[in-house]
């Protein structure tokens, strides 16, 4: 095959990065004439003051540094406060900030609102398997609503980072592997907090985070140090955040790990360069929290020097290490950080709370009124049981024992079928578990016409050592009364009166979310004795999965007839799990990242190059492995419903593609089940030859469609040479003339394949 030729680049050429300069429209003017006017009045110290985001109240993240905070509000040191929440607490900080400061400048009150607020939502990996980005924006709205009524306006959400290794536990906070599904994910969280207008009551400010690269930590353990080639965060990793700042993301979280050697929140390249001048960011960075202070450890200078560095790359707020408002009024003093580099911070940060109106009116957020009207309303609960069910991912399906039958006896089983703290998940912070539905709860309302039984069959977690660092988190991992092995007894004993056994296994939410790497992602042995000792009553038994990453589940994929993923579901996980388990839901999910074999195949991602020496099984020296296929256990885009789907061949409108044409994609679905259902139908292309190696597939386009048992319908998708575009050697973003390639099917396995050229 030819090589392509290049094309001229689309967008940027690096080292021009010169933007044109937008005309100030008059809201913007107005808002420039305020906030100047403002700074005019403003001394240094208050200028760095409105850089500092302590955290207040409720819960951390990590030791608590800030200290009197209530002293440094009235004295103007304090532009944001972060875990305070509630009307009455919100109300009293900013009181003291609009009245008992010389300028009367009001707060940011920012929160981690990750999957819901008081209404939990499945975790953001739950939720990505949804593939329904209307939906997950109806989730980020109902989040902003309640924050919104519960005295935040700021959220640190949306988390996009890339994630290829299931070891590492925040996999459990984003949408997974791909960049392209990654992306409009962002957008429609970004939208769904920020509303179309940031200065009503019920909408407040996101954040994209982590930027950058953080999902990318060596050998999956948190916080560890990162390192890959431009191009590649370029093609794969930067596209998520680049899609928030398009969507007019508000502000952006800096990571905690290195990026070219250089920790995030001093790295001028990704701060300016990329973050500022390419992608024309207008915002502010927030760092993460202590992110300043913690470059010390990575060893790029003491106390003085981060601080110099984070303010020059620059980042603008400085989340509770304090270090700006310790080092910057001294830097200024010896000309090593200018008022002109502290004023273009504290400008951002000011200009961000006129966005909000909060000069208008501070107390815009607190009302009790609006709080018992938005807080866990039925509708947001209507929506957390939908947005449960769309998350579940049916892994495999034998005999299709599921649906479950109303008319046989079912024995449910497991540490978590009564288990309600499990069910929100990590980072619910202000979710209250007790509100969660379990399934247990949620079938007891079921009518069936034989009998259902229950056995807890063995403890969440056996291992004391593994306890021991999960109860000081919330856990509450405790040993049942019952040795394991008599709880193993009375759950065969269970399984032997039933038809149909339902194992509730996984892992308690601690063992996924931050600093919750695990360098072993299966069951935990405790919980698979239990499987064992099941499988030895032949009974078909129904695996139902709770947990924050994929899993290896090679044993359980053999030896189980159905597997269904749940994830940690939020408030509304028992219902939904239910209508699933007995068909009055038919599940949908499809993966939004790779399940491995085992954890030698990680990182394993569909996307991914083809090597000179692709798999062949008969030659020896291909790329493989002695003692485990290529091959992962589930792949992106898996996922099987009760009915089925087939797929006719792909019907091009042309053959070729010119640089300024389209083309459509059509193909024809059809539900072959007996269930009416609905399939995420997957669009993939492959470049076959580049100036650069290109991956052998990459995900373009999906559409979601509804069929009844029997129907068909025509889905069509459009290819433009945009849709084509990469970034290449130079990174320039390109399309380049040639032979490419384009799937559809049901998952990114799919080999439904059609040709076609781009002139
Ligand atoms: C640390 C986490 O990395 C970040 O995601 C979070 O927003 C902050 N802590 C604040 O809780």
């Amino acid at each position: 095959m030819q090589m392509k030729r290049m094309m001229v680049p689309a967008m940027l050429l690096l080292g021009s990065f010169a933007m044109a300069q937008p005309k100030t429209n008059p809201a913007q003017a107005r808002m420039n004439t305020f906030v100047q006017a403002l700074m005019q009045k403003m001394t240094l110290e208050e200028k760095i003051g409105q850089l500092n985001l302590p955290s207040i109240g409720f819960d951390v993240t990590g030791p608590v540094v800030s200290q009197g905070v209530e002293e440094k509000i009235k004295k103007g040191l304090v532009g944001g406060v972060f875990n305070t929440f509630t009307p009455v607490a919100v109300r009293k900080l900013q009181e003291m900030a609009v009245t008992q400061t010389r300028l009367k400048i009001p707060l940011l009150f920012g929160y981690d609102v990750i999957h819901g607020h008081r209404t939990i939502f499945p975790i953001p990996l739950g939720l990505s398997a949804s593939w329904d980005t209307a939906m997950i924006r109806l989730t980020a709205r109902a989040a902003a609503e309640e924050a919104s009524a519960d005295g935040l306006n700021w959220t640190f959400s949306p988390m996009v980072d890339i994630a290829r290794d299931p070891r590492w536990g925040r996999v459990s906070e984003g949408a997974g592997e791909d960049p392209f599904l990654g992306s409009q994910i962002a957008k429609a969280m970004v939208k769904g907090y920020q509303g179309d207008d940031l200065k009503k009551d019920n909408t407040i400010l996101a954040c994209v985070k982590h930027f950058a690269l953080y999902g990318a930590s060596e050998a999956g353990r948190d916080y560890n140090t990162t390192d890959m080639s431009r191009i590649r965060m370029y093609n794969e990793y930067f596209p998520p955040y680049k899609a928030a700042i398009d969507a007019g993301v508000a502000t952006v979280m800096s990571s905690f790990n290195e990026v070219d050697g250089v920790p995030a929140s001093a790295n001028k390249w990704l701060m300016t360069d990329v973050l500022r001048k390419q992608w024309g960011f207008k915002g502010f960075v927030v760092t993460d929290y202590t992110a300043i202070n913690e470059m010390i450890a990575h060893g790029i200078g003491d106390g003085k020097e981060v601080a110099r560095r984070a303010i020059k790359a620059p980042v603008e707020m400085d989340m509770v290490g304090e270090l700006f408002i310790q080092q910057l009024p001294g830097l200024v003093k010896e000309g090593k950080v200018s008022v002109a580099e502290i004023d273009n911070a504290c400008r951002l940060i000011l200009e961000a709370k006129y966005k909000l109106g909060l000069f208008e009116d501070p107390y815009k957020y607190v009302s009790e009124e609006r709080n018992r009207r938005e807080i866990m309303n039925d509708q947001k609960k209507m929506l957390a049981k939908e947005a449960a069910i769309k998350s579940m991912v049916l892994l495999k399906n034998e005999n299709n024992v599921l649906p479950l039958s109303a008319e046989k006896k079912i024995a449910f089983i497991g540490p978590l079928v009564k288990n309600q703290r499990d069910l929100i998940g990590n980072w619910s912070g202000a979710g209250d578990y007790k509100q969660a539905v379990s399934v247990w709860q949620a079938l007891e309302r079921k009518i069936t016409a034989a009998p259902f039984y229950y056995a807890k069959g063995c403890n969440l977690v056996d291992d004391e050592a593994l306890k021991n660092k999960l109860n000081p988190h919330g856990a509450m991992l405790e040993a049942d009364v019952q040795s394991p092995e008599a709880l193993i007894r009375e759950a065969v004993e269970t399984a032997n009166k039933s038809d149909v056994v339902v194992a509730f296994l996984g892992e308690p939410f601690g063992m996924s979310g931050e600093a919750a790497s695990r360098s072993d992602i299966g069951l935990l042995p405790n919980q698979q004795r239990l499987l064992k000792a099941l499988k030895e009553t032949g009974k078909p038994i129904v695996l139902v999965l709770m947990n924050g990453r994929p899993l290896t589940l090679s044993w359980e994929d053999e030896n189980m007839s159905a597997i269904l993923e749940t994830w940690y579901g939020g408030t509304m996980a028992g219902p939904a799990i239910v209508d699933v388990l007995y068909g009055e839901a038919n599940p949908s999910g499809k993966l939004s990242m790779t399940f491995p074999r085992n954890v030698g195949q990680i990182p394993l991602y569909y996307n991914h190059k083809n090597t000179g020496r692709p798999l062949d099984e008969n030659q020896k020296y291909t790329s493989k492995y002695l003692d485990v296929s290529n091959e992962p256990l589930y792949p992106f885009g898996h996922g099987l419903s009760y009915t089925s789907f087939s797929y006719g061949d792909i019907m091009l409108s042309g053959k070729t593609l010119g640089v300024t044409g389209k083309l459509t994609a059509t193909v024809t679905v059809t539900n072959t089940g007996k269930y009416k259902g609905e399939e995420t139908v997957q669009l993939y292309v492959r470049d076959l030859v580049g100036t650069v190696t290109r991956p052998v597939k990459e995900l373009k386009g999906f559409s979601k469609v509804t069929l009844a048992p029997g129907e068909s319908k025509k889905v069509t998708f459009t290819i433009t040479p945009d849709d084509l575009k990469f970034y290449n050697g130079d990174l320039q973003l390109v399309h380049e003339p040639g032979e490419y390639h384009v799937f559809i099917g049901g998952s990114s396995a799919t080999s439904n394949k059609a040709t076609f050229t781009l002139r």
